[in-house]
């Protein structure tokens, strides 16, 4: 397979080791403590905003009769919850290394669990209708992906649709973003993390012949409020939380030849930067497949 994908071998973790993974420092940085599931909620309903809808898969027939949707790292199960508000008679799972979703307080037709999708997923083959994954760029090595990828498409039925939903990093930014960029590129990279993914995830789904019909739609939004209005500022902040939040500044500031408190000072000329002169475009893309 003439992918980057190719030549990997399944890594699972025991349930020790994921008790042991939640004591210690996590090994990508989006935020995953309840304190920052704000930041995944609100870029939630920015997506939302920009697509006009919550899914691209045509699998709306699908919602409106009995159907069953999995969503894998689901986070705080957001998504799911919105859908499910307004597809009553479909069956919505979601499931996550961190129990981050409600565990009583939820809609009767949404069940959550806790669990590794790098252990495989705790479903049968053929399971779901529709299965979904959103904002993991940096939580997977390019073997572990493509591990992942084959698992979504195992437990989704003949017929049905896996969807990815990633963020790209913008483009033509300014010379003191692209020193964030470039250290959270360099930093990925040591860790066979890349950060761009939805390339990679498009080309692995055109090579397999487990999948037909690979399809995608990217929506733009421009960083910042004073040229991206609303959408900016949303964006914006969920660019704060992602570079903010532990264990970002400290990490960052070793690949950028800086402390914590240059960091933070750099950040802030970074805005400046985005407000003032250079407004990047950042591109957020949905991809969805048919298995065969
Ligand atoms: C950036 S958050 C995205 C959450 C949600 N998909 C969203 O878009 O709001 C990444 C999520 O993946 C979960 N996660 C990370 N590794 C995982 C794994 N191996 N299996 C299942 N979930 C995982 C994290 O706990 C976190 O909730």
């Amino acid at each position: 397979m003439g992918n980057i994908f190719s030549n990997n071998k399944k890594k699972s973790h025991s349930r020790r080791e994921i008790k042991k993974m939640e004591k210690e420092p996590l090994k990508y940085f989006f935020p995953n403590f309840v304190k920052d599931t704000d930041i995944m909620v609100i870029f939630h309903f920015l997506e939302c905003y920009l697509f006009q809808n919550l899914f691209s898969s045509p699998i709306e027939n699908s919602l409106l009769n009995e159907c069953k949707v999995l969503d894998v790292g689901c986070g705080p199960g957001t998504w799911l919850l919105d859908l499910a508000a307004t597809y009553s008679s479909a069956r919505f799972f979601g499931i996550d290394l961190f129990p981050i979703f409600p565990k009583e307080i939820k809609p009767s037709n949404v069940e959550f669990r806790q669990g590794d999708v790098l252990n495989t997923l705790p479903y049968d083959d053929n399971t779901f209708d529709y299965v979904h994954q959103a904002n993991m760029l940096s939580v997977f090595t390019i073997e572990e992906w493509f591990f992942v990828i084959q698992e979504l498409i195992r437990v989704c039925k003949p017929g049905g649709y896996i969807e990815f939903s990633e963020p790209e990093l913008a483009v033509k930014t300014g010379p003191v973003l692209s020193r964030f960029y470039d250290a959270l590129v360099t930093l990925s990279d040591s860790r066979n993390v890349k950060i761009r993914i939805s390339n990679e995830i498009i080309k692995t789904l055109v090579s397999l012949s487990t999948v037909r019909n690979v399809d995608y739609k990217i929506s733009t939004v421009t960083l910042g409020a004073k040229k991206g209005g609303n959408a900016g500022q949303a964006y914006m902040d969920i660019h704060d939380g992602y570079f903010l939040n532990d264990p970002m500044p400290e990490t960052l500031c070793k690949f950028m030849g800086t402390t914590k408190e240059g960091y933070l000072k750099l950040f802030k000329e970074a805005k400046k930067e985005v407000n003032e002169t250079f407004a990047p475009n950042c591109e957020i893309y949905r991809i969805w497949c048919q298995k065969i």
